[in-house]
């Protein structure tokens, strides 16, 4: 099965059951998706699947059969920051950063449906667990995101 992966075509050979998560870490060498619970709780797994945020340890891979996956590492490159991880340097939210990737990803994709969401549409979109406990930062860096993104047009 074919799909796209950071916007480029590749193609899957494997066990169409294994969790998409496996197939980008280990036969596309994308190591920026992390494991944590492996049971949908902590969203260090997530990715976008057609712009969606989604917990990768549980989809199969089949599941995404001419879908458009994003990972971390096709959101930005080393000098293009996104103005979320802009806000997450300037409001320093990462503590050990292993949950940061999933949490990018889902502050990402709620941003693209809310361009300036509400501390209620925060809480909703954003359930990944740290356990750094860097909640506190979150929303104060999700605001400063979404302002900078309205203020680029993005
Ligand atoms: S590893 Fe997928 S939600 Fe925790
Ligand atoms: S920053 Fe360490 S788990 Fe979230």
């Amino acid at each position: 099965m074919s799909f796209e992966l950071n916007g480029r075509p590749v193609s899957f050979d494997g066990d169409p059951q294994m969790p998409l998560l496996w197939a980008v870490r280990e036969r596309f060498g994308l190591t920026g998706t992390k494991f944590g619970c492996g049971i949908a709780a902590c969203g260090a797994c997530t990715m976008h699947v057609n712009g969606n945020a989604v917990r990768t340890c549980v989809l199969p891979v089949q599941a995404v059969a001419n879908a458009q996956v994003t990972t971390i590492e096709g959101i930005s490159s080393l000098d293009t920051r996104t103005a979320v991880q802009e806000a997450w340097l300037s409001h320093q939210v990462p503590q050990c950063g292993y949950c940061q990737s999933g949490m990018i990803m889902a502050v990402e994709a709620l941003l693209a449906q809310h361009p300036e969401p509400s501390d209620e549409q925060i809480d909703a979109a954003i359930t990944n667990i740290c356990r750094c406990g860097t909640y506190d930062r979150l929303r104060p860096a999700i605001h400063a995101a979404a302002k900078q993104r309205r203020e680029l047009g993005a």
